[in-house]
């Protein structure tokens, strides 16, 4: 896997009434680290890697360029289709709909996976077809997986769906304006960015006042047996299921490696509060929900 440094990308948004544009690159030019003896370059976790805080973004990029084609298909493999349950749970437990119609915000929303589910759920259980996903990646080619896969539901072509390339560290504010989303969902995204923080304070500023900030992600597993067969299971087949299935070991490692830098539950729970929002308290229940003994977990916090 060859990581380029992309320094600048071409913004591109597309919704469902108009048709596709190609994904546009502006041409870029290879940065280069080349540090002042003075200068201290700021580093970050990729995986288990170090990395210039500068160069992850890319590199995240290039993995998830490299799955998109076969996203779907590798996690049914990776995990016998369990992401399913955990999806199906994440937005049942938000009860989208049940208030009216929201206006929603999935950020690293990939293929469309919680968009469809949040539509559904409203449709199927409080006949609301006016709840709206707004689906928002870094990546283009996972957008573009997304958008397809819509085209064979109703949704297509409606205002309840639209694709939108920014960075969930950066939301441009002319297109997401503040205090304009009741529900903000973030699934198997945030541990892939540089910086949650800047990701928490985004999500912050985007919800409306008493809108809800909620995030499903891999977690950490408390119990020590359960943990170890696990941790087997994960850094043996996961990136064996990559080369064979998607011919592409270096993506799958990567992701098994992230999770396993993600902060604990009490952690995570602490920065989600730090950032403005209110939790329960510091329980399995509370602040957080662990799925399959913390192999998953939601948090959710409301904005205050
Ligand atoms: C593991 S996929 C999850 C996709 C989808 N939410 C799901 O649950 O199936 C992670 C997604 O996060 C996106 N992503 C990674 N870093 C991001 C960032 N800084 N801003 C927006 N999206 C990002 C990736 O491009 C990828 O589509």
């Amino acid at each position: 896997m060859q990581h380029n440094l992309c320094r600048q990308t071409l913004r591109l948004s597309f919704s469902s009434r108009s048709s596709l544009r190609p994904c546009i690159r502006l041409a870029h030019s290879d940065a280069q680290f080349t540090s002042a003896p003075q200068q201290q370059t700021r580093t970050t976790a990729f995986g288990f890697k170090t990395v210039p805080e500068d160069a992850k973004e890319s590199m995240v990029k290039e993995v998830f360029d490299s799955v998109a084609s076969n996203y779907d298909l590798m996690n049914d493999a990776t995990s016998f289709g369990v992401h399913r349950l955990w999806k199906d749970t994440f937005v049942s437990s938000l009860k989208p709909g049940r208030k009216g119609p929201l206006r929603c915000i999935d950020v690293g929303g990939g293929t469309g996976d919680i968009a469809l589910r949040i539509l559904d759920y409203a449709k199927d259980n409080h006949y609301d077809r006016e709840t709206a996903v707004e689906v928002v990646d870094i990546n283009a080619q996972m957008l573009k997986e997304g958008f397809k896969r819509f085209k064979s539901t109703m949704y297509h072509n409606t205002p309840q769906i639209s694709f939108h390339e920014a960075n969930a560290q950066s939301l441009p504010p002319s297109q997401f304006s503040d205090n304009s989303y009741d529900l903000y969902t973030i699934a198997f995204c945030i541990r892939n960015c540089t910086s949650i923080p800047e990701v928490l304070k985004e999500a912050h500023r985007v919800l409306k006042p008493g809108g809800t900030f909620a995030c499903l992600e891999f977690s950490q597993v408390g119990n020590p047996f359960l943990s170890s067969l696990y941790d087997q299971y994960s850094f043996t087949m996961i990136p064996l299921l990559g080369t064979i299935l998607a011919g592409d070991r270096d993506s799958y490692q990567y992701l098994v490696e992230s999770i396993r830098k993600f902060p604990p539950q009490p952690e995570f729970a602490r920065m989600i509060r730090d950032a403005g929002f209110s939790t329960g308290k510091d329980v399995d229940g509370g602040a957080w929900t662990d799925l399959w003994g913390g192999i998953a977990s939601i948090h959710t916090g409301v904005k205050v």
